[in-house]
């Protein structure tokens, strides 16, 4: 009989897919510094506040909000994204005006919900395969 495996384990691990903290955590903000803040759930009966620099995780990919490092989008889009905010609807999407390698300035928006999880009170960001 074989013994479970940390093969499994890390077939979880490795699940690129995860997200779903605003289903744990309440009082969702954002600092004008792009800190979100929540009070999140460790467990059924104990809460903590907990934060995420928003500045690590996301990248402006030529106007685009993304989370992924990419050539064009090596740097923090805090450099070239200004008026960033929640939305209420959608609630809780990412929303900043960030420049395109020619200056002009779009909105563009991430569902924050898809890349952050809560884990034992902790606000986690989840990379994606996404290209969003
Ligand atoms: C919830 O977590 C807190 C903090 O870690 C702990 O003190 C408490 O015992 C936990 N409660 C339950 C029901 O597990």
């Amino acid at each position: 009989m074989k013994a479970p495996s940390t093969v499994a384990l890390l077939c979880m691990s490795g699940l690129a897919a995860a997200g779903g903290f605003e289903e744990t955590c309440t009082d969702i903000s954002l600092t004008s510094n792009l800190i979100l803040k929540a009070n999140c759930h460790i467990n059924k009966t104990d809460v903590r506040k907990t934060e995420l620099d928003l500045k690590d995780f996301f990248y402006n990919d030529n106007g685009i909000l993304t989370t992924k490092a990419t050539y064009g989008a090596s740097s923090s889009f805090a450099d070239s994204c200004t008026e960033c905010e929640l939305t209420n609807d959608p609630i809780n999407w990412f929303q900043c005006l960030c420049r395109d390698w020619t200056g002009f300035v779009l909105a563009s928006s991430l569902d924050l919900d898809k890349h952050i999880s809560n884990q034992g009170g902790n606000l986690h960001f989840d990379p994606s395969e996404d290209s969003d």
